[in-house]
């Protein structure tokens, strides 16, 4: 099952070969979704050679092959991670009965949804990231937005094919819609409401895939612990490519704080329009698009009480982050989750069903992994020795979904009326001229080695290649 058949026109793990009604089926997907990618793909990218990787098995080690590509040819592929012999569901009320290999009826509708939500943000990020190519700060990161591009794409296949081999025809005219709606498209958006925001700018993609990205990978693992198995393998290996997306996003904040800090020193200076007349961004609107990103990927969790969060649980569809780490009976009935509120002008935690809290269960998983990366960016900063750090605003700051929905917080937690938060706003979100600035920064640098002015070179290549390596060549 680990080599991949790279010999059919669509490559894959999954013996598409002994399933010619299933081939067929994806084989007339195949040309739509490259339409598709020709419409709503990388703005005037379809002639380059990007140099790319492109996976080859679902091995821990050496699952990659990099070589130069150009993207509408990319090999996106199925892959499912190995089985394993005799998988049980390991939580929920079907705890211990053995893993789903086909659909149960009474879970399909449920399946479908969480299936279809998760496919549906892949080709939204590629929609929201199209214009990005054109003011890459250098050849290397624009080879690393393609190679988010194609992968993201890769995703949308990976729950293509479990609509199409496991759903019928209902699954079929899902794979349809997913090419169909559009990021901020006012008729037919995107499901989720971060995927219709817009990635405008460099600043804006490395956050998207620091944070946004982040909640890919927690609702993958989630989903990789399911009981419906050929959900759990697939998206066991599409986080395996999630890792590099979320390295070039803390990579690229890491590289743009220290060529802001490196302009500080230089200047000896910490007021924002000096700095950016240096032309790097000041450290208080890395701060506005932080809290922007990181709020509202918050908000993908979705509601902090959800009777479907408890439903997916329940059926065994959608466990907890690394479930098996939990000492408890994988049941959770009649136990009790702290979800915060507004109470008397203050937040104030209010205990709900466990099993109906598991929303804000993998939203706080996630706010532990957001710490460490804030973290690592404010030692970079430190070592620069600016004094200025960056922080994580608090969960409840600018929500739109759930019990704090309408609610004023401000970033440091503390409950405010309309009139404080108006009077605040554009310290804490970024505004219309911070936006602008950053746009005034992106510039397209295209001579391999070159970076722009504002973002630091990074410390390694790719595919231990040279910092000045031709990572995409012009066609
Ligand atoms: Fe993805
Ligand atoms: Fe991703």
């Amino acid at each position: 099952m680990s080599g991949i058949d790279y010999s059919t026109r669509i490559p894959n793990n999954v013996d598409l070969g002994g399933d010619r009604t299933l081939q067929r089926a994806l084989e007339q997907w195949q040309p739509n979704f490259v339409g598709w990618w020709r419409e709503m793909g990388p703005d005037g990218s379809h002639n380059h050679d990007v140099y790319l990787r492109t996976a080859t098995s679902v091995e821990a080690d050496g699952w990659a092959h990099f070589d130069y590509v150009k993207m509408p040819e990319y090999r996106w592929g199925i892959f499912l991670a190995p089985g394993a012999q005799d998988r049980k569901i390991h939580f929920g009320d079907h705890l211990g009965e053995d893993a789903w290999q086909e659909v149960p009826g009474e879970h399909r509708a449920n399946l479908r949804r969480i299936i279809v939500t998760q496919g549906d943000t892949e080709p939204a990020s590629v929609e929201q990231q199209r214009h990005l190519g054109l003011t890459a700060p250098s050849l290397y990161d624009l080879r690393n937005l393609f190679q988010i591009n194609v992968e993201e794409g890769r995703h949308l296949w990976a729950m293509v094919y479990l609509l199409h081999r496991y759903f019928g025809r209902d699954g079929r005219e899902e794979a349809e819609a997913l090419l169909e709606r559009r990021s901020g498209d006012a008729d037919h958006p995107r499901i989720l409401g971060a995927f219709n925001e817009r990635t405008p700018d460099w600043l804006a993609f490395f956050m998207f895939t620091h944070f946004t990205d982040r909640d890919g990978k927690f609702q993958l693992k989630a989903l990789a612990e399911s009981g419906f198995d050929p959900l759990a393998r697939t998206t066991r290996f599409m986080l395996t490519e999630e890792a590099h997306h979320m390295f070039v996003g803390e990579a690229g904040i890491s590289r743009v704080i220290q060529r802001t800090c490196e302009a500080m020193n230089e200047l000896a200076t910490e007021d924002p329009a000096r700095v950016r007349a240096a032309g790097v961004i000041d450290l208080p609107t890395i701060q506005r698009y932080l809290n922007f990103h990181y709020s509202v990927t918050l908000d993908l969790f979705g509601a902090d009480e959800s009777s479907n969060a408890a439903t997916f649980y329940a059926s065994g569809l959608k466990g907890r982050f690394d479930e098996s780490r939990y000492e408890d009976d994988h049941r959770l009935h009649g136990r009790t989750y702290d979800v915060p509120e507004v109470r008397d002008g203050r937040l104030l935690p209010r205990a709900v069903p466990l099993l109906n809290a598991l929303n804000e269960v993998l939203r706080d998983d996630f706010v532990d992994d957001s710490v460490g990366g804030v973290s690592r960016w404010n030692k970079r900063i430190e070592k620069t020795g600016v004094a200025g750090r960056l922080f994580l605003p608090h969960k409840a700051f600018n929500r739109r979904i759930g019990t704090l929905a309408g609610v004023r917080v401000s970033p440091g937690g503390e409950v405010i009326d309309e009139a404080a938060w108006n009077a605040r706003v554009d310290e804490w979100l970024p505004t219309a001229s911070d936006r602008a600035f950053v746009a005034s920064l992106m510039g397209r640098v295209v001579e391999p080695g070159r970076f722009a002015g504002w973002i630091a070179p990074p410390a390694a290549g790719i595919d231990r290649h040279p910092i000045d390596f031709e990572y995409v060549r012009f066609g």
